[in-house]
């Protein structure tokens, strides 16, 4: 069944939006329900609409994650949204662009419940206590070789407070790690102000200072990791170009690109 309207809460974003005065975030397009709202922007990117445009969706019938898994949300509880930013740069300023997207959720999210303590697990999910709170997807609109614009779209559990089996140990949400109830509207509002601040930066210089940040907030850390091509070693940062630093054990400093991670 698909819901026709959009709760009040989310209704008060754009205007949040506009007070904290984002360029990412304007205009807002509610929706009751899309397929998926990074498809809503990429149609709309080749339509003309403008940098910052912003989908928001009470429900999503064809959510969509990295590595082509699914991205299921029960409708009206959650933050899924996809923010159009009309950007130009090579492909390799893609991880750093989700990263960047990744600490920006991290922050909000921080700051919407201090006594969380959520952290960035490479290479864009937001943690609580080791369960997934919040990912990241960010997909380009290319011609030729060049990218023209990205759709950075981010699923964020606020509400949720029963998981399917299969995920109870592997999910939370900001009610579940918080004491004050959550407010989307403002969570949304905050992680659209934040990354207005950060990405600019980063397509232009890369990574940079922000990895000071990153670092700090990095989940990883000092921990054993392996990919899901079996190589293992101790998580030992993030580089320039957003790659996963891990130092073997042979003590060659490996650099991961892609792909899951795994704590060991
Ligand atoms: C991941 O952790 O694998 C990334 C999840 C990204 C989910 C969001 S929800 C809003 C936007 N629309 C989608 O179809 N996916 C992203």
């Amino acid at each position: 069944m698909l819901i026709r309207r959009i709760s009040p809460d989310l209704e008060k974003a754009p205007g949040l939006v506009a007070e904290r005065g984002s360029v990412l975030g304007l205009p807002m397009h509610l929706l009751a329900s899309t397929t998926s709202t990074n498809d809503e922007a990429k149609h709309a990117a080749k339509d003309g609409a403008p940098s910052g445009s912003t989908w928001v969706a009470e429900q999503q019938t064809a959510g969509r994650g990295r590595q082509g898994r699914a991205w299921v949300s029960p409708r009206g509880e959650n933050l899924l949204f996809s923010v159009l930013v009309r950007v130009t740069c090579p492909p390799s300023r893609l991880p750093p662009i989700a990263l960047v997207a990744g600490l920006a959720v991290r922050d909000a999210l921080a700051s919407a419940a201090p006594e969380a303590e959520p952290r960035i697990k490479w290479p864009n999910d937001v943690h609580i206590d080791g369960k997934k709170v919040a990912g990241v997807l960010v997909e380009a609109v290319t011609a030729g070789t060049r990218v023209q614009a990205v759709v950075i779209g981010v699923g964020i559990n606020v509400h949720t407070r029963d998981f399917p089996e299969d995920l109870a140990d592997r999910a939370t949400s900001l009610a579940l790690a918080s004491r004050v109830p959550p407010d989307r509207a403002a969570v949304l509002a905050d992680v659209l102000a934040r990354l207005d601040g950060d990405l600019h930066v980063v397509v232009a210089r890369g990574l940079g200072l922000l990895r000071v940040r990153l670092e700090a907030a990095d989940a990883l850390r000092g921990r054993r990791v392996r990919s899901d091509t079996g190589d293992e070693g101790i998580a030992s940062g993030i580089d320039d170009d957003g790659r996963l630093l891990v130092r073997r054990d042979d003590g060659v400093l490996a650099r991961w690109s892609a792909g899951e991670v795994h704590l060991v």
